[in-house]
């Protein structure tokens, strides 16, 4: 799952230095297609209940699930780019959310809560806590500041299968729902809306967006919950450790 990791890590990285006015979703989506080639891996997506893309890539107020296509990314647009590989049956799945040149002030904030969100939510995942402590970490600091948690979306057990049990919701009470063991993997992933929590699922049965059309953005890491504490498998080789 490391090795898993890597890659998705190469994928967003390369896909995050392309981001510029003019480049369209489908240049991203090619892009992360040549590095999983390349590194001989299979997209997570690809094919996943007839997805047509390796990515997935979410503009502006679209949440999560946009497929990439002809829309070329303008000055001030915000991109999540969503990316998953398997290597030899196992997974690895994570998420960033990356300003489109020059943004507004609320566009750079909401980017930088949700990744910190993801921070919290990651330093939660300790053997022997709860699931609903990694749920409110997230919920507790991004309502705090004022912001809203996607509720019909959820992070999710990985490893033979991108999707495993147990839900991992990015909202919930300390010290309820299910313990932590060792060993568990899990992909931690907060959904955050500028407006309301309500959701839309477009005519192209993929793409899903805020009721109310204002930004949201989406970060997301696997990690091996360990008795050391958690482990990031989706964090960039550069990154030196991979301790959290
Ligand atoms: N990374 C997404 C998730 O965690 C999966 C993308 S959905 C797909 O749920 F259909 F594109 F695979
Ligand atoms: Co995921």
């Amino acid at each position: 799952m490391r090795e898993a990791g890597l890659i998705v890590a190469e994928m967003l990285d390369r896909c995050r230095a392309a981001v510029r006015p003019g480049v369209s979703t489908k240049d991203l989506d090619l892009i992360a297609a040549e590095v999983i080639t390349r590194r001989g891996a299979v997209s997570s997506f690809y094919g996943y209940y007839g997805y047509p893309a390796t990515i997935c890539t979410s503009v502006n107020d679209e949440i999560v699930h946009g497929i990439p296509g002809p829309r070329r990314l303008k000055e001030g647009d915000i991109v999540g780019i969503d990316a998953g590989a398997i290597v030899d049956g196992w997974h690895g799945d994570a998420a960033i959310t990356v300003p489109v040149g020059r943004v507004s002030k609320e566009a750079s904030r909401l980017i930088a809560v949700t990744e910190e969100a993801l921070r919290r939510g990651i330093a939660a995942a300790v053997v022997g806590s709860r699931l609903g402590d990694i749920g409110a970490a997230v919920q507790t600091y991004v309502e705090a500041e004022g912001l809203t948690v996607v509720r019909n979306y959820v992070g999710h057990g990985i490893g033979r299968a991108m999707h495993e049990e147990p839900q991992v919701p990015n909202y919930g009470v300390p010290e309820r729902g299910l313990q932590i063991k060792e060993g568990l993997c899990i992909a931690i992933e907060p959904m955050v809306n500028v407006g309301g929590l309500a959701t839309r699922v477009l005519d192209d049965h993929w793409t899903v967006v805020t009721a109310d059309g204002s930004l949201s953005a989406h970060f997301e890491h696997t990690l091996w919950c360990t008795a050391e504490g958690p482990v990031v498998l989706t964090a960039p080789a550069t990154q030196g450790g991979i301790r959290a």
